[in-house]
C-alpha cells in the first residue's frame, strides 16, 4: 500500500508536535507538509520550534521548511489528509474549503462540532459515526471533515462506555484536575498556576457536557442520538504539566455493582475498531489500577504510549446510589494527537482516504 501523504496544520504548538512525533515513523502515514503562523513560513522547523517533547527535536524534522496555511500552499503540496489544529476562528473557512478540494481534515478546533454531518470521533467509543461522512457530499464536498473531541471529553467518554453497556448510565457528575499543556503552549502563565488552583477554563464544561452526550449518542439511520444521560462538569486547571485527572460520579440505570463495573472496564476492548488491527489502538484502551493511590498524571501518563485511560479507585457512591471512580488520560496524546491519528487510520483502513 502506497502511504499517504498527509499535512499538520499547526505543527508548532503542543498537540502539533505530538501529531509529528505520530506520523514521523508511522507506517501509513508521510508527512508532507507542515505549516504554522504566519511569522514562520519559509524557515526551517527545528530553528522555530519550541521542541517539548525531548532533549532535541528529531533530525528528520529539523530542516523540513515551514509551510503556509494558505489553500494554495496545502492543495500545491499533494497532501491527501491534513490534521488540524488551528485555532477555532482560523480553521473555520480553510478546513472547509480543504473538504471542499478532496482532502480529509482530521480537526481538533471547536468549529461545526455539532452539526449534524460531523462525526465526533473517539473510536473505541463511536467508530460508527464515521458514516456520517457520507452526508457531507451534500455540501458539495468531495473530501471530509471529522472532529476530534476535546481533551477531557475523550478520557470521560472511554471511562463511561464500558460502564454504560454494562450497567446503563442515568447521571454522571465529573469534576476534573486538567493540566496546564492542555492549554497550548502560550496558555496559562506561570505566576498563574505555580501554587494554585484556577477553577475555570473558559467553555470547557459546557464542552465535556454537550461533546459526550454525542458520542456516546446511537447513530441510527444516519443521525446520532445524543445519549440520554445528564452530564454535570465542573473543570479545574491544576500545576501539573501533562495528564488530566478527573472524578466521576456516576448514577446507574441498574443496580450498581462495583466488581460488574471493573470487569466491564477491565474488559473493554474498543471492539469497534478492534477487528481492523490499527497500528496506534492501544492493546487495552482502559486499564484498571487496583492501588489505592491510582491513577497519577506523574506515574501513569504514559501508559500505552499514552493512548490508554487509566481508571482506579472504583467504589459505591452514596450520594447518586451509584459508582464512582477516577480516570487519568494523556490530554496531548490519547486527548488530542493519539486519538487524531488513531481516527486517521480508521479512515484508512475502511477506504474513506481516496487521494486525489
Ligand atoms: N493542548 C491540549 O491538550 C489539547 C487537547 C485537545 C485539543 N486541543 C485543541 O488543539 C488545538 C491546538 O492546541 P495546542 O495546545 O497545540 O495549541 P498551541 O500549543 O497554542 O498551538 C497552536 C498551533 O497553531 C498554530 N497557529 C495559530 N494560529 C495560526 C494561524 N492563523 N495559521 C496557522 N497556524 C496557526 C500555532 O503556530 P505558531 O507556533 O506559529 O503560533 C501552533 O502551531 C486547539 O484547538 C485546542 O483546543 C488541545
Amino acid at each position: 500500500m502506497d502511504k499517504v501523504k498527509v499535512g499538520v496544520l499547526g505543527a508548532t504548538g503542543l498537540v502539533g508536535q505530538k501529531l509529528v512525533q505520530l506520523l514521523l515513523k508511522h507506517p501509513w502515514f508521510e508527512l508532507e507538509l507542515l505549516t504554522a503562523s504566519r511569522e514562520f513560513v519559509g524557515r526551517k522547523y527545528g530553528e522555530v520550534v519550541k521542541w517539548l517533547q525531548g532533549p532535541f527535536t528529531p533530525p528528520e524534522l529539523n530542516e523540513l521548511i515551514i509551510g503556509s496555511t494558505d489553500l494554495s500552499t496545502i492543495m500545491d503540496s499533494k497532501v491527501e489528509l491534513v490534521f488540524s489544529t488551528l485555532p477555532s476562528k482560523d480553521a473555520l473557512s480553510v478546513e472547509a474549503e480543504l473538504a471542499k478540494r478532496g482532502i480529509v481534515v482530521i480537526s481538533s478546533s471547536d468549529s461545526m462540532k455539532f452539526e449534524e454531518d460531523i462525526p465526533l470521533l473517539n473510536p473505541e467509543v463511536n467508530a460508527d459515526h464515521v458514516e456520517l461522512t457520507k452526508l457531507q457530499s451534500r455540501r458539495g464536498w468531495r473530501g471530509a471533515i471529522l472532529k476530534t473531541p476535546n481533551c477531557t471529553t475523550v478520557i470521560l467518554t472511554l471511562a463511561l462506555k464500558p460502564i454504560m453497556d454494562e450497567l446503563g448510565l442515568r447521571k454522571v457528575i465529573v469534576s476534573t484536575m486538567q493540566s496546564i499543556s492542555g492549554a497550548g503552549l502560550t496558555g496559562v502563565p506561570s505566576i498563574d498556576i505555580i501554587d494554585n488552583i484556577i477553577p475555570y477554563i473558559d467553555g470547557e464544561e459546557e464542552r465535556v457536557e454537550r461533546e459526550s452526550v454525542k458520542i456516546l449518542g446511537s447513530l441510527e439511520s444516519q443521525v446520532v442520538k445524543p445519549a440520554s444521560i445528564t452530564i454535570s462538569a465542573s473543570c479545574h486547571r491544576v500545576p501539573v504539566i501533562e495528564g488530566h485527572l478527573e472524578a466521576i460520579f456516576i448514577e446507574t440505570i441498574e443496580e450498581p455493582d462495583v466488581e460488574l463495573a471493573s470487569k466491564a472496564l477491565e474488559e473493554f476492548k474498543g471492539n469497534k475498531i478492534r477487528a481492523l488491527n490499527l497500528p496506534t489502538a492501544p492493546e487495552k484502551p482502559v486499564i484498571v489500577r487496583r492501588e489505592l493511590d491510582r491513577p497519577q498524571p506523574r506515574l501513569d501518563r504514559y501508559i500505552s504510549n499514552g493512548m490508554s485511560v487509566v481508571v482506579g479507585r472504583l467504589r459505591m457512591d452514596k450520594a447518586l446510589r451509584g459508582i464512582k471512580l477516577i480516570a487519568l488520560g494523556n490530554n496531548l496524546i490519547r486527548g488530542a494527537a493519539g486519538t487524531s491519528v488513531l481516527t486517521a487510520e480508521l479512515l484508512t483502513a475502511k477506504g474513506l482516504v481516496y487521494g486525489r
